[in-house]
């Protein structure tokens, strides 16, 4: 049976996925890159670096480690400005019933987020008293499809991987909570999360009762 819920933050619980690629599109534009919007979806839950990197595509090489910790720095205060005026208002649907219907039921709950913003931003929704921990992004060697971040979680709540539901948006995120050993919710498009064990459009529609009986 499932004893622990480990939440993704952007594009899960905060409305944050968009400012995110609105961030990384500004900075293409500026470096006169080629955009596609696919690239958002790719995107997605993939650490700050990593991004810079696909952002960058075939022009990567053309630029020293500094101009490349510039371009993330400038992408990250696009993004700190975005989030700057962050509340509650900013939940996504159906998160803080999620949050609650999962503390009510006597279960763990964690935030696995590779964002270096997760922490404030919990706070600033008003949600931070939910978690039992929130892992540190800038702790991990690792970035998601790699496990570490969701095996990191289940080890701080001290629940096995197999009895953890992991809850994530992205196709990176799914791709990690799967080879951490956990069950997984998409949220979002099931075409687009196929290795999810179930995927819902939004949280409005979870229900915790269907993910608690043993499998
Ligand atoms: C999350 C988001 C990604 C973002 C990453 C790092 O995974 O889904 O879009 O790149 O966090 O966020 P940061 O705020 O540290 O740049
Ligand atoms: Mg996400």
């Amino acid at each position: 049976a499932i004893e622990a819920l480990i939440f993704d933050l952007d594009g899960v619980l905060a409305d944050t996925a968009h400012l995110h690629h609105a961030a990384w599109k500004r900075l293409a534009g500026e470096l006169g890159l080629p955009w596609d919007d696919d690239i958002g979806e790719r995107l997605k839950g993939v650490d700050r670096a990593t991004s810079l990197d696909l952002v960058l595509g075939e022009a990567a090489g053309k630029y020293s480690a500094e101009q490349k910790q510039q371009f993330a720095d400038r992408k990250n205060g696009y993004y700190r400005e975005a989030i700057g005026t962050f509340s509650a208002r900013d939940l996504l649907p159906g998160a803080l019933a999620a949050l609650t219907a999962a503390r009510s039921a006597g279960l763990k709950i964690a935030l696995a987020s590779a964002s270096r913003s997760a922490g404030e931003l919990v706070e600033r929704m008003g949600i931070a008293e939910f978690f039992d921990h929130v892992v540190d992004a800038s702790t991990l060697a690792r970035a998601k499809p790699d496990p570490e971040i969701f095996r990191r979680a289940a080890a701080a709540l001290g629940v096995p991987p197999a009895r953890c539901l992991g809850i994530e948006d992205a196709q990176a995120g799914v791709a990690a909570i799967k080879s951490a050993g956990m069950a997984a919710l998409g949220i979002g498009d099931a075409r687009v999360l196929r290795d999810a064990d179930a995927v819902l459009p939004d949280l409005t529609s979870f229900e915790l009762g269907k993910f608690l009986a043993p499998a």
